[in-house]
């Protein structure tokens, strides 16, 4: 069977640029004084089609460095996982065993915090730690507070500055862990809670006075992942060596280097569409413990992306891009249906969840004016393959802006023009790749209007890929 995800601009780029003065077509307003970064898989080494998955391909950031109304420079970089620097035939970075397993690059998405750049991914891998132009410094464990892996998804705090983040790792056992890191660097409040089993918690949602938990059925397989990474004889050890692990066990060097072996092997992760596990949401007082979670059914689906969440005064509002299914028939990647944007009001009294669906055009990577984060938003932006989305939440109308057929757009971020400036008074930056040009752009637009502001031309292609960012300077 044919892997859509090597193909087109799923396929990585081969060499690292590092370009000055870089060509625009129309003006970057002044106000822009940062870096645009983008992380997504690029393998680094030859792969095999029927084998691989886009999950698990080798980390590689993007960036684009703005001041002063121009593009000051372009660079993209592997990240410098053990895998990808023996790939690349350079020394080894310094290692972190307390950071996460590092068989995987760091490949979902990048941020700023706390002075640092950061390579994020989930499911109990090691992050990474960038300069500001890119190259690896080494994993990250948030100075020793925070071991074990973090997420891709963490959220901002618009009042504080913290970043508070839900992370999974079958490593875990049932639990998943909700953390706050806070301005300085540091982790200063972590919670175990228990869930259903080990589910894929790629995201959460974060309000004003709550944290949701994901808990869907897509779900660690230990049996589909033992039989392949151990031979018939150690199967039931080996089963019973990942079944036993709790907590922040480090996986015995054995079972990790086959764990390679399958995850190379076998598309990608060991997590998988589970038609017995219960779908359901949890609501935890941001202040609260593990038994201060309340657990609400939804129907089965999976939610890679909340585009944001708000309290109500008798519950929460949840916007989320809804799959219908994943990882049952297709390991490769997300395929099983196109992704919807729904609501989902959760009425505490009542004890359920009402799902409605806001827009049933397929769309995915959702984002909000971050000031908003955790409260009512009135504007949300996601993309279908060669299309942005401008969603008025409080009209229900949707504005479109489509740039073609042999163009894709990835996620767009939204930077406001001032710290005051009305909610869609902001500019969305992301990339458009042109398949007649074998080439990427950076867009800027206005986000009112979604017309042009500027587009920075890029040397190469920028291979489809998940998270973008903009981290301005001093972040
Ligand atoms: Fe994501």
């Amino acid at each position: 069977m044919s892997n859509p995800f090597t193909q087109g601009n799923y396929a990585p780029v081969q060499q690292e640029h590092t370009c000055a003065d870089l060509p625009v077509i129309g003006s970057i307003p002044d106000h822009l004084d940062g870096r645009y970064l983008r992380n997504g898989p690029n393998p680094s080494a030859e792969i095999d089609p029927d084998a691989y998955s886009w999950f698990m391909g080798d980390g590689m950031v993007h960036g684009i460095r703005l001041r002063d109304g121009r593009a000051e420079w372009y660079r993209n970089r592997w990240v410098r996982s053990p895998h990808v620097s023996r790939a690349l035939g350079e020394p080894l970075r310094p290692r972190n065993p307390r950071a996460g397993l590092d068989l995987l690059g760091a490949n979902t998405n990048v941020i700023g915090h706390a002075g640092r750049t950061l390579a994020l991914v989930e499911g109990g891998a090691a992050n990474y730690e960038l300069t500001d132009e890119l190259d690896t410094v080494g994993p990250c464990d948030f100075d020793g507070t925070l071991p074990g892996g973090y997420t891709a998804h963490p959220k901002r705090d618009p009042e504080t500055g913290e970043l508070h983040a839900v992370s999974y790792f079958f490593g875990r056992g049932n639990t998943v862990q909700y953390s706050v890191i806070g301005a300085d660097g540091r982790a200063r409040r972590t919670v175990d809670v228990e869930v259903g089993g080990s589910p894929m918690m790629h995201d959460f949602s974060l309000t004003e006075k709550h944290v949701v938990f994901y808990d869907l059925p897509v779900t660690f397989d230990v049996r589909q992942a033992t039989a392949t990474v151990a031979p018939s004889w150690m199967r039931r050890p080996a089963q019973l060596v990942l079944s036993a692990l709790i907590g922040r066990v480090r996986i015995p060097d054995p079972i990790s280097a086959r764990m390679t072996r399958f995850t190379r092997a076998n598309r990608g992760y060991p997590y998988r569409w589970n038609p017995r596990y219960p779908a359901r949401i949890g609501v935890m007082p941001r202040s609260g413990g593990p038994r201060d979670v309340r657990w609400f059914d939804v129907g089965p689906c999976y939610v890679f992306h909340p585009l944001n969440a708000y309290d109500t005064e008798d519950g929460v509002v949840l916007d989320v891009v809804r799959h219908s299914k994943i990882f049952d028939a297709d390991l490769s990647g997300p395929s099983e249906g196109a992704p919807t944007l729904d609501r989902w009001t959760v009425d505490f009294k009542r004890g359920q969840v009402r799902e409605e669906r806001l827009d049933d055009r397929e769309q995915e990577f959702p984002r909000v004016d971050e000031r908003l984060l955790g409260k009512k938003h009135r504007y949300g932006y996601s993309v279908g393959a060669d299309t942005l989305y401008k969603h008025d939440l409080a009209s229900g109308r949707t504005e479109t802006r489509s740039f073609g057929e042999g163009n894709q757009v990835g996620e767009f971020v939204f930077e406001p023009n001032a710290a005051d400036s009305a909610e869609d008074d902001g500019i969305l930056m992301g990339l458009r790749y042109s398949a007649a040009e074998q080439r990427s752009d950076l867009l800027l637009l206005d986000a009112e209007t979604l017309e042009t502001v500027a587009v920075v031309q890029l040397p190469d292609r920028v291979p489809n890929g998940f998270h973008g960012n903009w981290v301005p300077t001093g972040a």
